[in-house]
């Protein structure tokens, strides 16, 4: 909202909910007052020298004078450091923590302690420093003896000159994140944010790193409150808890495998869910919703899903329904459903303190609340008022809380938007949240807010995401979640939370996507037209076209501001509109495709101009332009007024999508992008599978756009399944061999899943096709195009 916070607070909240807010803030302090956790004195302390290392499985244990050190190879390309003392954390984050013993020898070389696997080496100087080498013998990184001063624990990197470093979880920051601090702590920046704000709701202690000698990931386990410093070095801080930390030697896609591997791979999604959204604070009424879901279909727009803010809620009681909103919620619900339109409900974790309220008294009965030292209960406001907030590090809360989604699932709800949960807390000054001496069950260990508080949106997704599960083995589940932490694209996709509604915003969006994508979570994507303000027409369909190529595509406001729909910009844009969520829907094989290999290699959707060629400097700071899989790269307009833009392109070939017309890397190009379209470039050798008309309805066509490819072999994939739950599905592989002036395309299937298209509509660009066959037989081309069914080889001739 563009005026003053506390006139926006005022508008949303009223005057008893900013009496309320000035009234935690008080309360926060005096607890952190009157339970107050040991404070870090004197100077931080490196290890001291090194006294004698012992070989055990996969690694060594180093004793120094004042720390011991673990080091051990989980597989020849993952390596954990641990130093001690310092506890341990709780291993929420990994996915895997069963892995085969790999030999790598201890030995010592010249005063320092070497462990080598086939892919690594690790040098242990005596004063405590580390050293991680490629086989080669070329140092990726350089660790100094850490420093521990307390429960405090800092690690200092070597940076080069030219290293960037990507990832770090959600940031408004450009996409390179050197010369700046991170803050290590999920938090609501309230009255929305704007680019550089920092820290923000999702932090993730995970960072990629590129130089000259290769590039390699680094991810530190540990939750507890801190800061990422990267200047001249890099300097990684905790303020409590063992120092842990997992280095990945290798190429982003493989280095992104592997942390995949530890912390988990993002399930595949239900097929719904990479559709469009529709959503507002608030859709208020069923009339309401009913009148937008018409809207979209007498526009003739498709529309996958609206979401319903707070504003259904009874009271903001999270798991309740307004009766005079929504009386017939679940009628509204089949309804839509029958026109393949889904429902997403937000759930706020807050639980409004009222006892005649069955979720807070049973959940107090229970003592799943978290709860002060002293044992009474943690209250923080939020938006119903004073809350309760489960302790979802406790199992006993979570299981606690899936008991209550059926509430919702019962009457046609398909997603859950899981907000507010960093936790947020409305203070009006100090940190927005609970109070670090809150205590938490950190699954039996004990501990305090310092540790749990990055934790929590995360566990609360877990959560959600069992529950679903064990209540809808047959669904796939569809969380939104705005917190979370290290594994969290286990359960939840995320948004770019409340931010403005400016150009600079838009043109933000791309670099955090793509940082968040590198930090393992691949569902992201922003409000279109940002969160709290009005944009303008171009800036609202600037901002749809860009999203259309993300894999999260939803429109969303803040109360008060004008509406957005898409026919709410006058009629050009209402065209225009319509054409780019067309596009979405004729590319949703594509980005299936792209979520099942996803769920399978970790790799984002979204990629960096880098992604393919890691040592190619000249792609680093790329950050208004992005690949979408491997076909595509995408270059949105970010500039008010522009009708053509600069375009980098990395080596090859590559083709306008859809067209003839081609350009070659490495270089700059500049291209059109009048108002209807941004610049979007298919990689020579593609194969891109689209979904043809009659789109997303059965029978629709398979449209494969076949790029010529460069002089070596091309092709592409397409996956199918029935788009929700665990049944079968099929791949299907499609090559395309130069031969001579010929362009031969093979085609192959695995997995039993029936083929779901009726028809195949091959348009082949780049090369002037005459004459095809298919499977022997003539069949007719028309402008570089022809219709065929399944077919295990044609032929293209000139
Ligand atoms: C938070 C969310 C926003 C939502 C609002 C009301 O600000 O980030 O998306 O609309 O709360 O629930």
């Amino acid at each position: 909202m563009n005026n003053h916070p506390l006139l926006a607070a005022l508008r949303v909240v009223g005057a008893r909910g900013v009496a309320r807010s000035v009234h935690y803030s008080v309360v926060r302090w005096l607890v952190s007052r009157r339970f107050r956790l040991p404070q870090p004195t004197g100077t931080p302390e490196p290890p001291g020298h090194g006294q004698g290392a012992t070989p055990l499985a996969g690694g060594a244990r180093f004793r120094f004078d004042r720390a011991d050190l673990e080091i051990r190879f989980l597989a020849a390309d993952l390596v954990r450091v641990t130093w001690g003392p310092g506890t341990l954390p709780v291993p929420y984050a990994l996915a895997k923590t069963d892995w085969p013993e790999v030999p790598v020898g201890l030995r010592e070389k010249a005063g320092r302690w070497v462990l080598a696997s086939e892919a690594l080496r690790v040098e242990v100087g005596l004063d405590g420093a580390l050293q991680f080498l490629d086989p080669s013998g070329r140092v990726l990184r350089n660790d100094a003896p850490p420093l521990r001063r307390g429960e405090e624990v800092i690690l200092r990197t070597a940076l080069r000159q030219e290293e960037h470093v990507y990832g770090l979880g959600h940031r408004t920051v450009p996409l390179n994140l050197r010369g700046r601090t991170y803050q290590m702590w999920n938090r609501d920046p309230g009255a929305g944010h704007s680019p550089l704000d920092d820290p923000i709701y999702l932090c993730i202690p995970v960072s990629l790193a590129v130089h000259a000698d290769g590039s390699y990931l680094v991810f530190y386990e540990n939750s507890f409150r801190g800061t990422f410093t990267l200047g001249e070095t890099a300097e990684a801080h905790f303020e409590g808890g063992a120092l842990r930390y997992y280095v990945i030697p290798g190429p982003p896609a493989r280095a992104l495998e592997r942390y995949t591997d530890l912390t988990g791979r993002p399930p595949l999604p239900p097929r719904w869910a990479l559709g469009y959204h529709q959503s507002r604070w608030s859709y208020d009424t069923e009339a309401e919703v009913r009148e937008i879901v018409d809207g979209f279909r007498d526009h003739g727009l498709p529309l996958s899903a609206i979401h319903l803010d707070i504003d259904y809620m009874d009271g903001f009681r999270v798991f309740t329904v307004s009766p005079r909103r929504f009386p017939g919620l679940a009628a509204l619900a089949r309804e839509l459903l029958e026109r393949e339109i889904r429902l997403v409900a937000i759930i706020d974790p807050g639980v409004k303190v009222d006892r005649g309220y069955d979720v807070f008294t049973h959940g107090e009965r229970g003592e799943v609340f978290c709860q002060l030292p002293d044992g009474s209960l943690a209250t923080a406001p939020v938006w119903p008022g004073w809350c309760a907030f489960p302790d979802f590090t406790d199992p006993r809360a979570r299981a606690w809380w899936g008991r209550w989604y059926p509430r919702l699932l019962n009457l046609g709800i398909s997603g859950f938007w899981h907000d507010m949960n960093e936790p947020a807390a409305f203070a009006a000054w100090g940190d927005p949240t609970l109070p670090d001496p809150v205590r938490h069950a950190l699954d039996g260990r004990g501990g305090d807010h310092r540790e749990a508080h990055n934790l929590y949106g995360f566990l609360e997704n877990q959560a959600g995401y069992e529950a679903l599960r064990a209540l809808r083995p047959d669904a796939r589940p569809f969380i939104l979640s705005r917190s979370g932490w290290a594994g969290v694209q286990r359960y939840a996709w995320t948004w770019t939370g409340d931010i403005e509604s400016t150009w600079r915003a838009l043109r933000q969006t791309v670099a955090t996507v793509i940082n968040l994508g590198l930090s393992g979570v691949p569902y992201t994507g922003p409000d279109v037209g940002g969160f709290s303000g009005a944009p303008s027409a171009e800036l609202y369909l600037r901002w749809l076209q860009l999203a259309a190529f993300l894999p999260f595509f939803r429109t969303h406001s803040a109360k008060f501001t004008p509406r957005r729909e898409p026919w709410a910009f006058g009629t050009q844009a209402l065209q225009i509109a319509r054409e780019v969520l067309r596009l979405r829907y004729r590319l949703l094989p594509y980005l299936y495709t792209l979520a099942w290999e996803a769920s399978r290699t970790g790799h984002p959707l979204v990629r960096p101009l880098w992604w393919p060629e890691a040592g190619n400097p000249a792609l680093w700071d790329v950050q208004d332009a992005f690949f979408l899989g491997d076909a595509l790269l995408v270059a949105p307009v970010l500039d008010e007024g522009a009708r053509s833009r600069e375009v980098t392109l990395p080596s090859g070939t590559w083709y306008e999508m859809g067209s003839d017309r081609a350009h070659r890397g490495p270089g700059r190009v500049a291209l059109d992008a009048p108002l209807d379209r941004i610049p979007v470039l298919a990689r020579a050798g593609s194969v891109l599978p689209m979904a043809g008309p009659p789109e997303g309805s059965a029978g629709e066509t398979l449209a494969l756009q076949v790029y010529r490819p460069d002089g070596s072999p091309g092709g592409g994939i397409l996956y199918s399944d029935a788009g929700d739950g665990y049944g079968p599905g099929r791949l299907d592989h499609f090559t395309l061999h130069p031969d001579g002036g010929r362009l031969r395309i093979v085609w192959t299937t695995e997995g039993t899943y029936p083929f779901p298209y009726g028809e195949v509509d091959v348009h082949v660009y780049g090369l002037p096709v005459c004459r095809v066959t298919v499977d022997g037989g003539r069949v007719p081309c028309e402008h570089n195009r022809f219709r065929t069914g399944p077919f295990r080889e044609a032929s293209c001739e000139p």
